[in-house]
């Protein structure tokens, strides 16, 4: 076999090779039924032990409790910017929350949410070119506020949370879409959680979104169906056609997560994963990590060589070494290296040994 392409992408981004050779392997004839897993109805005995063994994995593999709600939801990320504040809002009278804007999908998330309520921005990175995550904490969220949002890992910006805010009796709403399972997390701190699938759990256009069971059935009237948890809760995701085939890979990648040993095990590999690289960034003046320090995420690392020139001399030669969609999101440039849960370290390792080369003879 050819060295491997290593993905770097940010999402759509790699899966895990045991769970793409699965799916080749199975695709044709599923469960010994002769026919694909995309070709079963999203109604029958075998798809529903797909959706049932997926919930018992996310239940495990996050010690979630009882309390919370598995929902498969449609629209990818971005449709729970919408359904949000259409379940929540509600939750009290003013139709108030409060907002973190840490970034791009954070500022995209309370602009929608400002269609169906009011909506503070309690604290903002913006002034900073969003290099840090901004405090946020009980005091600063207004007692007739619904919720409190923030985005958990900051995908252009390459920012994370250490941990999550505290924010008391204000239920907590996490955009976790690019850190979903990548550590381990306390869950019952939270009220919502969700994750386009297309970064740590399968295809896109699907999310994960997690809700504590109080906080399902509130949704305003004017809430479209397909949007309201009430009903995803109710008929187990399955009030229409659900994307069979991302909720099928979805288990495998949970699977996976499993036999690797769970988030506590991913997190210490994504830990090692992402120092291997930063220890290059901060080891040499060739290369500038454009996050922080104290703030720089696990997931996505993010840094600039000494001009464009050479950062588009980086990514052309990356690719020819193998080294693939290293370049920044077009709204900051620059290079962008996403280190999802699939990514192994070989991989980190082989981008470290690249960029202390490239730094070598170009600098
Ligand atoms: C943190 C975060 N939120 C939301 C989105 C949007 O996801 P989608 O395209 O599934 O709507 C992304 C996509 O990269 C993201 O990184």
């Amino acid at each position: 076999m050819n060295d491997p392409v290593y993905n770097f992408g940010a999402g759509p981004a790699m899966l895990p090779f045991p769970v793409m050779q699965q799916i080749r392997d199975e695709f044709l004839d599923f469960n010994n039924m002769g026919v694909s897993v995309i070709e079963i109805s999203h109604r029958s005995r075998e798809f529903e032990a797909v959706l049932a063994r997926c919930d018992e994995l996310v239940r495990e593999v996050a010690a979630l409790p009882d309390n919370y709600e598995i929902l498969y939801t449609h629209g990818g990320a971005q449709m729970q910017f919408a359904a949000v504040p259409l379940n929540l809002l509600g939750l009290k009278p003013a139709h108030k929350a409060v907002y973190s804007e840490t970034g791009n999908f954070s500022r995209l998330a309370n602009m929608e949410a400002a269609r169906y309520g009011k909506i503070v921005i309690a604290s903002s990175g913006k002034d900073n070119n969003y290099d840090a995550i901004p405090p946020l904490n009980r005091d600063m969220i207004d007692d007739d506020a619904s919720y409190a949002y923030i985005t958990s890992n900051n995908t252009i910006y390459g920012t994370q949370y250490r941990e999550y805010p505290d924010t008391g009796d204000i239920p907590l709403v996490i955009d976790s879409t690019s850190d979903i399972f990548c550590r381990q997390v306390d869950f019952s701190k939270t009220g919502v959680v969700f994750a386009g699938m297309q970064k740590n759990l399968g295809p896109a256009g699907t999310a994960l979104t997690i809700v504590r069971k109080d906080l399902i059935g509130h949704a305003m009237e004017r809430t479209p169906s397909l949007l309201d948890y009430e009903v995803y809760a109710k008929s187990h995701s399955l009030a229409n056609t659900n994307n069979t085939f991302a909720i099928y890979t979805m288990s495998l990648v949970m699977q996976w997560l499993k036999d690797q040993g769970g988030t506590a095990a991913m997190e210490k590999i994504n830990r090692e994963k992402a120092a291997v690289l930063y220890s290059i960034i901060d080891s040499n003046d060739f290369y500038r990590g454009t996050a922080q320090k104290a703030h720089r995420s696990m997931m996505n690392v993010t840094f600039v060589c000494p001009n464009e020139e050479l950062d588009a001399l980086f990514i052309k030669e990356a690719l020819a070494n193998g080294l693939y969609a290293l370049k920044g999101h077009r709204v900051v440039g620059g290079i962008r290296a996403s280190i999802y849960n699939p990514m192994p370290l070989a991989g980190c390792r082989k981008l470290a040994e690249f960029m202390t080369e490239f730094a070598r003879t170009k600098g």
